[in-house]
């Protein structure tokens, strides 16, 4: 059967993705919606418009994968770095239909409101582009209290911030509403982990169900795949190669095309949960200290985590959060062995070496294609690797090598 889910129940899913980027402060998204819907609400916006101001909060910060950036973008008022996450944020949804019409108030979300005037931007975009702005700095400012237990004791001081902003970084209809309703306990209190998580709920069960098809699932795939590889020069195309091998395998193995199609978004979305590996560890060239080791290891159990909550993906999330699991017993997280493991699973661990071992890095060429034979072939004999993958990888080396490097598609020029 073809794969199905609901693109909103994706789209949510993803977002807590993004979130990662934060690390130990795995909520901005989720807060700046939040606080958008809040304020949209007491403008008295639609329930159409109140649900896109949300997403787009949750969304907003779509372009930022590095640990880095986030911590500035989430530190400091103004960060002259920005410009360049906006844009490609901007980049990765202009043409995704479903969420097309976020890309300019996303690209324009880090704009001071005199420069959009000035500048002529159509209120269509600079109204929510404003909205998500405010609600960011808001965010901002209180960042540091949300643990302390003193959120209500920050509130004034922050209203202070944002009310010298008036008619400058922030439009005065904006702040209006945004004083109005914050002068209300439960506009704060609603930012503590466990509001946030019904909050969260509630939009979801808001919204009209949207079945996406294969195209758009693949596509929204694709998306976050490009987010994960951005992060560091190190795995530029990492995921799309994956997903390209993976799925090129599981055709030479005989599965359906459908597992096939599954197993191509299992290998763009398997290394999601990297966005949470702070970027000095994620661009190390040598080795991990046992520390480091720790964090990366637990990437794969977050991107079970995040594709656990969308119905349809069941097979997804096992095969992605298990490609780091070896025939033996020996892999992680759960050191579940060979019988356990769906071939899928066992195509993707492949597929996942595999790519990694022939791509290019910064400090070192990709593996030659006796190389790259010779290695696996020493997996596969050690028993590292299942062994009629292994054989199927050997039989076709030279084409799943140009996969690998996405050089065999219309995807080679966008890569
Ligand atoms: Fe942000
Ligand atoms: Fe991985
Ligand atoms: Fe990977």
């Amino acid at each position: 059967m073809p794969i199905q889910a609901d693109l909103r129940q994706v789209i949510y899913a993803l977002s807590d993705a993004l979130d990662l980027v934060g690390v130990d402060d795995i909520a901005h998204g989720k807060r700046v919606g939040v606080m958008a819907a809040e304020c949209a609400k007491a403008m008295n916006w639609s329930q159409d418009e109140v649900l896109f101001i949300f997403d787009l909060g949750i969304l907003h910060d779509i372009g930022v994968s590095s640990t880095a950036a986030h911590h500035h973008l989430t530190h400091q008022f103004e960060w002259t770095g920005s410009p360049a996450y906006t844009r490609f944020g901007h980049d990765l949804l202009k043409d995704f239909c479903p969420l097309a019409r976020m890309a300019l108030p996303i690209l324009y979300h880090h704009t001071r409101w005199d420069v959009m005037v000035r500048e002529g931007v159509s209120p269509q975009v600079a109204i929510p582009a404003n909205l998500i702005l405010l609600m960011d700095r808001v965010d901002a400012l209180m960042a540091q209290h949300y643990t302390s237990g003193k959120i209500l004791q920050q509130r004034d001081s922050t209203r202070h911030e944002i009310t010298i902003r008036k008619g400058s970084y922030f439009s005065p209809r904006l702040v209006d509403a945004f004083l109005q309703i914050s002068a209300h306990e439960s506009f704060w209190l609603r930012m503590e982990p466990r509001a946030l998580a019904g909050y969260m709920n509630d939009m979801a069960a808001l919204g009209t169900p949207y079945a996406a098809t294969p195209a758009e699932l693949q596509q929204l795939a694709e998306i976050f795949a490009r987010i994960v590889d951005a992060k560091s020069p190190f795995t530029f195309t990492h995921s799309r190669g994956v997903a390209q091998v993976a799925a090129r395998l599981g055709q030479l193995l005989g599965l359906a095309p459908e597992q096939c199609e599954k197993l191509q978004i299992a290998g763009l979305l398997h290394d999601l949960g990297k966005l949470r590996v702070p970027d000095e560890i994620l661009d190390k060239p040598a080795g991990l200290d046992q520390n480091e080791r720790l964090l990366m290891n637990a990437h794969s159990f977050e991107t079970k985590q995040i594709l656990r909550n969308i119905d349809g993906f069941e097979d997804i999330q096992l095969w992605a959060g298990s490609h780091h699991e070896e025939p033996g017993g020996l892999g992680y997280p759960d050191g579940i062995d060979a019988a356990q493991l769906p071939i899928e699973a066992r195509i993707l661990r492949v597929a996942d070496i595999f790519q990694a071992m022939v791509q290019d890095r910064p400090y070192r060429q990709g593996l030659s294609l006796e190389a790259a034979g010779l290695f696996m072939h020493e997996l596969q004999k050690s028993g590292r690797i299942d062994a009629a993958v292994g054989q199927a990888l050997q039989a076709h080396l030279p084409e799943l090598l140009a996969a690998a490097r996405l050089e065999d598609s219309a995807t080679a020029e966008a890569a």
